[in-house]
């Protein structure tokens, strides 16, 4: 009869240990919040996020899990899926694919999650809540007026475009951007495009629509990949007769694709001197501007970027309704927008804009004055 209480007494101490045990467990799945999608490991301007996420969110006491899709649309509703069965409330996607992704922002409001699209805008879904960004119109305007300015004087300036992944509904709008302050200099005969036959057939359009941007960017794309930047700056070089060259002047849609893109101008014999663009200050970057074989680069604060998403998601854990200021058309809604400014950045400024901001590190670099 002892034994028999004592086992008893045994049974409900066990019994207890592993109910505090699963309630600990629903607790801690319950307690991750925040679930952040990145496109890819492969680009530095993304695992800049990645940390800038973690550190922002740590700090803010929230626990959250980073996932990337590597390139892959299924990969990415994959993750979606595995964040939302782990409790998160709220989403931030970056998508890969802008169309594709509609399929995880609908998964993720059929299961009650809000959805924050980051820096890129999920398109063809109703299912967005918010939107927090750069200015990408004004990336593009910022590169296209880079060159103009190092233009001034010149005429028929020989002009090399080259545009990001039309996947990206960014790509479209850091091309608008450009080509509103490109089109009038190429219609007044300072640039002459050198390298695309579509954008050659639409030059005297102040304004394109989004299929004529569509048939230029399906021309010049880098698809956001160094080789194709690489592979295709290589094609066009060969195809260009020696006069076609010179002192050139090149649109390129981020950093990555301008190092290799500059690279290869480099090494062309006929290529006198080249300007050319860039986008995300990545460190790379920074020193390529440092050692004058990159011209410039677009900096995008992502600490700005990460801060907003953070604050957006706060509000929507609270049941506020977050701060936003305007809204983007994502082709079935108009999303509530938050967007950040960016700073045009080259030689003149490296050190005062990336350095003495405390942004990175003076010792990450070599040559810095
Ligand atoms: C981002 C850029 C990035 C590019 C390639 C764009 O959507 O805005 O910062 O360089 O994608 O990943």
């Amino acid at each position: 009869m002892k034994i028999a209480k004592k086992s008893v007494a045994l049974i409900l101490v066990l019994t207890l240990i592993f109910a505090l045990f699963a309630i600990s467990g629903c607790a801690a799945k319950e307690k991750l919040d925040v679930g952040i999608v990145l496109p890819t490991k492969d680009e530095p301007r993304w695992v800049q996020d990645e940390g800038r996420f973690t550190a922002a969110l740590k700090e803010a006491g929230f626990t959250s899990e980073v996932l990337f899709s590597q390139g892959s649309s299924a990969t990415e509703k994959t993750n979606v899926e595995s964040l939302i069965s782990k409790g998160v409330k709220v989403l931030i996607i970056c998508p890969q694919d802008g169309d594709a992704a509609a399929a995880a922002a609908d998964a993720a409001a059929k299961a009650g999650v809000k959805v924050i699209s980051y820096d890129r805008l999920i398109t063809s879904s109703e299912n967005v809540n918010y939107y927090v960004t750069f200015d990408s119109i004004a990336v593009g305007a910022a590169q296209a007026q880079y060159l103009v300015d190092k233009a001034a004087g010149k005429t028929a300036a020989p002009l090399f475009l080259y545009a990001g992944a039309s996947s990206d509904n960014n790509a479209f709008l850091f091309f608008e951007g450009a080509w509103n302050v490109l089109q009038p200099k190429i219609a007044d005969g300072t640039f002459v495009i050198k390298n695309s036959s579509e954008a050659i057939a639409l030059q005297d359009k102040a304004t394109l629509t989004r299929d004529e941007m569509a048939k230029i960017i399906g021309q010049i794309t880098t698809n956001w990949d160094f080789n194709e930047a690489k592979n295709k700056a290589e094609a066009h070089l060969t195809a260009a007769p020696a006069t076609d060259k010179g002192d050139v002047f090149i649109l390129a849609p981020n950093d990555g694709t301008a190092r290799s893109i500059a690279d290869t101008f480099a090494a062309d014999k006929d290529v006198t001197s080249f300007v050319v663009t860039g986008q995300d200050a990545e460190k790379a970057s920074v020193q390529y501007i440092i050692d004058g074989k990159q011209s410039m680069t677009v900096f995008k604060d992502v600490r700005s970027l990460v801060d907003d998403s953070i604050k957006m998601a706060v509000s929507i854990l609270k049941g506020e309704t977050p701060e936003t200021t305007g809204s983007y058309n994502n082709k079935k809604v108009d999303v509530a927008a938050k967007q950040t400014q960016v700073i045009v950045v080259d030689q003149a400024n490296v050190k005062a804009a990336l350095i003495d901001s405390g942004y990175y590190a003076a010792t990450d670099f070599t040559g810095l004055n």
